[in-house]
């Protein structure tokens, strides 16, 4: 043995050989389980022997879902009144006078500054938990960095549309918005 080591071939070879043994002893388990966030939840409930149920992902709620109160809960009331008169397509209007256009596109597919308005009145109905799309376009309007759209800069959207707006006007703007609703 002695004389073998002072080789110095074979001293190296049994050192790699000893090197690629720590190597192996490192790599993972294969067959280990996966952690996802909430897997210690369900592995324990296996393990108690119950039944594992995964709830569905609920479907996104719609507009059409919700009855006249429910669209506009929340609203300040001359607000509330002044979409009750609403003129939609004055809000389609509206929206090309005061530039929204420049920033918002009915077309998905037209990349803007600003979030597109295809379905907007769908988009609304689920942005904000417990809001409702009419309270959340109106809020968007008046104060839009209180909810700043995911992927989007705040501070872009013009702060000021709370004070140069008629109260009237931004109804008839959100008539039209709530308008793009079920759309594919
Ligand atoms: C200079 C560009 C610009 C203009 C002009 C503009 N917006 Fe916006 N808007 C944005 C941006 C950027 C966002 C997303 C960031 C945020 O939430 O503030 C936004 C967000 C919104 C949202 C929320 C959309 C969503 O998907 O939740 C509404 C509603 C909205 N704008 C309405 C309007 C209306 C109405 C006008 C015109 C009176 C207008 N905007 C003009 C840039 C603009």
């Amino acid at each position: 043995m002695e004389s073998l080591l002072r080789t110095p071939k074979i001293a190296l070879l049994i050192i790699l050989a000893l090197l690629s043994l720590a190597v192996a002893s490192c790599t993972p388990n294969a067959n280990a389980e996966i952690i996802s966030p909430d897997l210690g939840e369900k592995l324990a409930a296996a393990e108690a022997g119950s039944e594992v149920v995964i709830q569905p992902t609920p479907e996104p709620k719609r507009l059409a879902d919700l009855s006249p109160e429910e669209i506009t809960a929340g609203l300040p009331p001359a607000i509330a009144d002044a979409l009750a008169n609403a003129d939609p397509s004055h809000g389609a209007d509206l929206a090309l006078q005061y530039g929204c256009v420049g920033c918002h596109s009915l077309d998905p597919a037209q990349q803007m500054t600003g979030p597109t308005w295809h379905n907007i009145g769908d988009t609304a109905t689920e942005r904000v938990p417990g809001m409702s799309p009419a309270l959340y376009l109106y809020e968007s309007i008046v104060d839009p960095n209180s909810f700043v759209v995911p992927g989007y800069p705040a501070n872009i959207m013009p702060q000021n549309f709370g004070d140069t707006l008629s109260e009237q006007e931004i109804a008839d703007l959100i008539a039209y918005m709530l308008e793009q609703h079920g759309q594919p």
